[in-house]
């Protein structure tokens, strides 16, 4: 009887720690090759594409319910400003993320933003130039980009994992890739219309 009980709380305890360590497995594996927030040494890389901007707060909750983010999901947020849509996705859904920005100020701003709100242990900032990235770890991409940056991404984005939602402020991929959903709303913040695309990939022509 007792090595029958044994063999069940082992088996018990096995799956618990593996619950545990999926996500942190992905997660790891989405920062592989990259140093921790605090060792990564910023430098001044080149200009960035678009100045900083950050998507109006109520926007951001609309985006994250377009792209039904839940907890599973991996969230890159591509030129993360000062991260607060990975920082509302993690307060709101418990999601993981990664903010990437090629300004050191924007790095550092998102940093602080991520320890303010105290969810340092779901999202990681890393400096870097969007257009080298893997992106095939991401579920969701919320973008808020030129347009001529999101023709740029197309190639990128196309290796994404099948099923992965990308939700867009204001500039969507260039019009031969259909939206699945495009909605026009009005931010309380500046009264003024937004537009907000959803696209599930594979992007459909
Ligand atoms: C319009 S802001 C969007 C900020 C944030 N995603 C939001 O919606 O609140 C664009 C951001 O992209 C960053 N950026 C521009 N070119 C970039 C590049 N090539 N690689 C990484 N980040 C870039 C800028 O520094 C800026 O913070």
């Amino acid at each position: 009887m007792y090595p029958k009980i044994q063999t069940v709380i082992s088996a018990a305890v096995l799956f618990m720690l593996t619950a545990l360590m999926v996500p942190n497995t992905r997660f790891a594996a989405a920062v592989q090759g990259a140093a921790p927030d605090d060792e990564q040494e910023l430098k001044q890389m080149r200009t960035p594409d678009v100045v900083f901007v950050g998507t109006p707060y109520d926007l951001i909750s609309t985006m994250l319910q377009m792209a039904e983010v839940k907890k599973s999901d991996m969230v890159y947020d591509l030129g993360c400003g000062d991260a607060r849509i990975l920082v509302l996705a993690a307060q709101k859904y418990g999601s993981r993320g990664i903010g990437y920005d090629i300004d050191p100020q924007r790095i550092i701003e998102s940093r602080q933003n991520v320890s303010k709100n105290n969810v340092q242990d779901l999202i990681k900032i890393i400096q870097a130039d969007i257009f080298t990235l893997d992106l095939s770890n991401a579920d969701v991409m919320p973008l808020y980009l030129h347009p001529d940056m999101m023709s740029q991404l197309v190639p990128q984005v196309e290796k994404m994992k099948p099923g992965s939602r990308i939700v867009c402020h204001e500039y969507g991929f260039p019009d031969i890739y259909k939206p699945d959903k495009k909605i026009t709303v009005i931010s309380n913040e500046d009264n003024a219309e937004h537009h907000l695309m959803l696209y599930t990939l594979p992007l459909k022509r």
